[in-house]
């Protein structure tokens, strides 16, 4: 099992809506995926389950605050995603904020290991993928105890640049308190890049600052069709249509993350029949 946290401590930056293209193109992969909202705002949970269900689930709290406090309830807290086949949500409430403020500040409880505890619960995930909201949480520490992949994505404008140091220094430092994190690997995402010349230097900038630790995928700018997605409770990456190169762009950061061609081909010969 793969477990990516999804980090930047900037607000805006593409944080949610490359957690849930990354989701939708590892279950189209074939792997089983696990979304964990660790966003107190759900914002993702909100996109991907309906509304009876969230209250459902609120009411009976069967959400991250009940992982945290209970891991070995894991189980009882996940809900499947109905628009997307083999994929999986932890939802998140506003509940969490205190959840996480009232066991930080434990000393029985504050040791970050509430999620390690919890996935020695999980069978038959390929694939974790874990939303944050823009603050470096006792939530976020626990991430690190059982994170191999941070991704943190960015946009480029002019101070871009400091909320991925802050946010590598934050998790770097926490690694290194951490006794038994697996090794993780960080790599920067740039979003929303526009055609100006301004943002080609900037993505230069960041390419030769971050070097192999950016992918070579970068997320254009497409207000409309990342805003109608959302709006639509749609999932970008399944779009076939070719104006949205927003989607062929997360198609194309799964595959490299993957090491295939799964989703380029799968979409050209969908496109060609
Ligand atoms: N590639 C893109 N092109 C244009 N707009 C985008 C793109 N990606 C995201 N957006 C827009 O940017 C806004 C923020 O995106 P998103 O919610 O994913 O960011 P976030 O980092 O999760 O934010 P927060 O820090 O508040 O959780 C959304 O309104 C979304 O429509
Ligand atoms: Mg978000």
């Amino acid at each position: 099992m793969k477990t990516t946290m999804i980090m930047n401590e900037k607000g805006g930056v593409g944080k949610s809506v490359t957690a849930i293209q990354l989701a939708a193109g590892f279950s189209l992969n074939g792997m089983k995926t696990l979304i964990i909202d660790g966003d107190p705002q759900g914002s993702i949970t909100n996109l991907l389950l309906d509304e009876t269900t969230v209250q459902e689930v609120d009411k009976k709290n069967l959400t991250v605050s009940t992982v945290l406090e209970h891991p070995d309830m894991i189980n009882d807290c996940i809900c499947p995603v109905p628009s997307l086949e083999n994929t999986y949500i932890i939802p998140s409430t506003g509940l969490l904020t205190h959840t996480m403020k009232q066991m930080e500040f434990n000393p029985l409880t504050s040791y970050p290991n509430k999620l390690q505890k919890a996935f020695r619960n999980l069978k038959g995930f390929d694939q974790v993928v874990i939303d944050n909201n823009p603050s470096f949480s006792w939530f976020v520490f626990n991430e690190c105890a059982v994170a191999d992949l941070l991704i943190v994505p960015t946009n480029i404008e002019f101070n871009s640049l400091r909320g991925i140091d802050n946010t590598i220094e934050d998790v770097t430092s926490v690694l290194q308190q951490l006794e038994d994190a697996p090794a993780m690997d960080i790599k920067v995402l740039v979003t929303r890049k526009g055609r100006t010349n301004d943002d080609m230097e900037r993505l230069k900038e960041i390419n030769a600052k971050y070097g192999k630790h950016s992918y070579k995928t970068v997320i254009p700018n497409q207000d409309k069709p990342v805003r109608d997605s959302l709006n639509d409770h749609k999932i970008l990456l399944l779009s076939h249509d070719k104006k949205k190169k927003a989607a062929r762009s997360y198609r194309q950061l799964v595959d490299e993350i993957l090491g295939n061609h799964h989703l380029e081909k799968m979409f050209h010969d969908k496109e060609a029949a």
